[in-house]
């Protein structure tokens, strides 16, 4: 984005118009594109930013000298030859106990309590909207979630409490004194009717993306139905006006491109740490630089949603 452009975007007024848009009624149907920034305040570390996985990898458990470069972590072809790196990563990401919604997960509750809130499209797999309270039909998880498992072998769903099971057991062995990080360490979980290696359906590198996803990109952004419904909820009765993009660096696609399908007036609104993509140079975006809990509390003040915000977070 040139530089005027972002500048300009940065402004506080264009985030300003954004709420005015949502007071006045004029912004009604918004789209929510989120990724890993969204769980950090959570405690589950980003991917690309300096305290993320992808630079740390030893810190989460992953002998780097195994893996060409951090994705691999993450892409099914090395997957089936060496699963351990995954299962070992999973085990300090995931075995935590529940972690709680952030203030962040919770704006999307109440951008959908406020009945604004069209999708959330989340490349996150933590599940966090949904313990939020956002419903499982306004949740699009564009890169799977760790609900089900799938055998790499035989092809047979699995049960994922074969992934728990073995993620908590590698997850003890590395807590253990002088375990950790051993690579006798990792427990894989195997399917019980062909011994391969079971995968919690998340949407590795090499793979297709859910269904779900291709069903959100053709009915909220290719070919949303038009308006007049009048048995459709407000969200849904009539095409996508607003887009907030939030904590994600929109590296990887096909989900990058999601804020470019837009039509060029729909207005796009970035909460992020650092400016990604080409948001910031159409005249609708605005772009809030910053941690992104203190600009959703901002946002709130700003909508006159604070004290429910409030409430929501003090109740988590
Ligand atoms: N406040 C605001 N922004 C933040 C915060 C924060 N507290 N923490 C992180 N961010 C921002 C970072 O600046 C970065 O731009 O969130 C973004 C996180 O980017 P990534 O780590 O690349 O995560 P994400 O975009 O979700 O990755 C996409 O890559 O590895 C694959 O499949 C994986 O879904 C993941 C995909
Ligand atoms: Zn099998």
């Amino acid at each position: 984005v040139a530089p005027d452009a972002l500048a300009a975007a940065c402004d506080p007024s264009r985030t300003e118009d954004f709420v005015a848009g949502i007071l006045d009624g004029s912004i009604r149907r918004i789209a929510v594109l989120a990724g890993a920034g969204l769980s950090v305040s959570a405690g589950i570390p980003d991917f690309r930013s300096s305290a993320g996985i992808y630079k740390n990898l030893a810190k989460f458990g992953v002998n780097a000298s195994e893996l060409e470069r951090p994705e691999d972590l993450f892409c099914i072809e090395f997957f089936r030859e060496n699963p351990e790196p995954f299962y070992a990563a999973s085990a300090m990401l995931f075995a935590k106990d529940a972690t709680k919604p952030t203030p962040s997960h919770f704006f999307l509750r109440l951008l959908h309590e406020k009945g604004l809130l069209r999708r959330v499209l989340t490349q996150n797999i933590d599940g966090l909207e949904l313990a939020a309270g956002v419903p499982q039909s306004r949740v699009v998880q564009c890169h799977g979630g760790m609900t089900a498992a799938t055998c790499t072998g035989c092809g047979r769903p699995a049960d994922i409490a074969l992934v728990n099971d073995a993620i908590q057991a590698t997850a003890a062995r590395m807590a253990a004194p002088g375990g950790g990080g051993a690579s006798g360490a990792v427990v894989i979980p195997h399917c019980p009717a062909c011994g391969g290696v079971v995968k919690p359906n998340i949407t590795f590198f090499g793979e297709d993306l859910p269904p779900s996803f291709y069903r959100t990109l053709h009915h909220d952004f290719l070919h949303p139905s038009p308006a007049g419904d009048p048995d459709a909820d407000p969200c849904d009765d009539g095409p996508i006006d607003a887009l907030i993009v939030m904590g994600t660096s929109l590296q990887v696609a096909p989900v990058s491109s999601v804020p470019q399908l837009l039509p060029k007036d729909v207005r796009r609104l970035l909460l992020n740490m650092e400016p990604v993509g080409e948001i910031g140079s159409l005249p609708g975006d605005a772009v809030v630089l910053g941690d992104l809990d203190s600009s959703c509390a901002k946002l709130a003040e700003q909508l006159g949603w604070t004290s429910e915000l409030e409430g929501l977070v003090r109740e988590a």
